[in-house]
């Protein structure tokens, strides 16, 4: 997938599974209460190593020319506690030194191409981070994200 960026190239996980280990260790890491021993997140449901780029969870890497990966967002059904906003792009995560480059935002595209291959009819997403991203975008605000109480929405775009 063309990311629009030069030198970055978007890539289904399922297209470049041996970087599934390094994705893996990376969002232990970044989401360690999430993911880690403790948390309610499966690592390996959310990224099966041999994932069907038509089936969801859809995984999909942004990698540089150097075969990096340096960011990531996965299309998946969503489940408790917004259930009813499903399918849903999240773990968008952009590596560090690679922020503020225009990658989070080729991701979130990529993310909607995706979805719409997939026949998707609309895409949702919880974020306060990236909601500037995606409201230029065109994605509307729809729902309080959790905590209720908290910065972040839920988002919804129509594809
Ligand atoms: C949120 C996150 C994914 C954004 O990724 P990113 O690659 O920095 O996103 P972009 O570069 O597309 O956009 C970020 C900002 O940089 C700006 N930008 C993009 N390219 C730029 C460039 N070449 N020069 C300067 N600024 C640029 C964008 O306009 C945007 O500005 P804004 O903050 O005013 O909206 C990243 O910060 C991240 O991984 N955060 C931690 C995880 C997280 O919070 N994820 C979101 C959960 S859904």
């Amino acid at each position: 997938m063309n990311s629009g960026l030069p030198s970055i190239e978007i890539r289904r996980l399922a297209d470049v599974p041996q970087v599934a280990p390094f994705l893996k260790a990376w969002l232990l890491e970044e989401w360690e209460s999430w993911y880690g021993p403790d948390g309610p997140g499966d690592i390996d449901a959310a990224y099966p190593t041999r994932a069907d780029g038509n089936r969801l969870p859809v995984p999909l890497v942004a990698m540089d020319d150097a075969d990096a990966v340096v960011g990531t967002i996965c299309i998946r059904e969503q489940t408790s506690p917004h259930a009813q906003f499903s399918p849903w792009a999240g773990g968008l995560l952009v590596a560090r030194d690679r922020r503020r480059q225009g990658i989070g935002t080729a991701l979130v595209k990529a993310a909607e191409d995706e979805a719409r291959r997939l026949g998707v009819r609309k895409l949702y997403l919880e974020t306060h981070a990236a909601a500037s991203i995606v409201v230029r975008r065109g994605w509307s605000a729809v729902a309080p994200g959790e905590p209720a109480d908290g910065p972040a929405m839920v988002y919804a775009l129509d594809l």
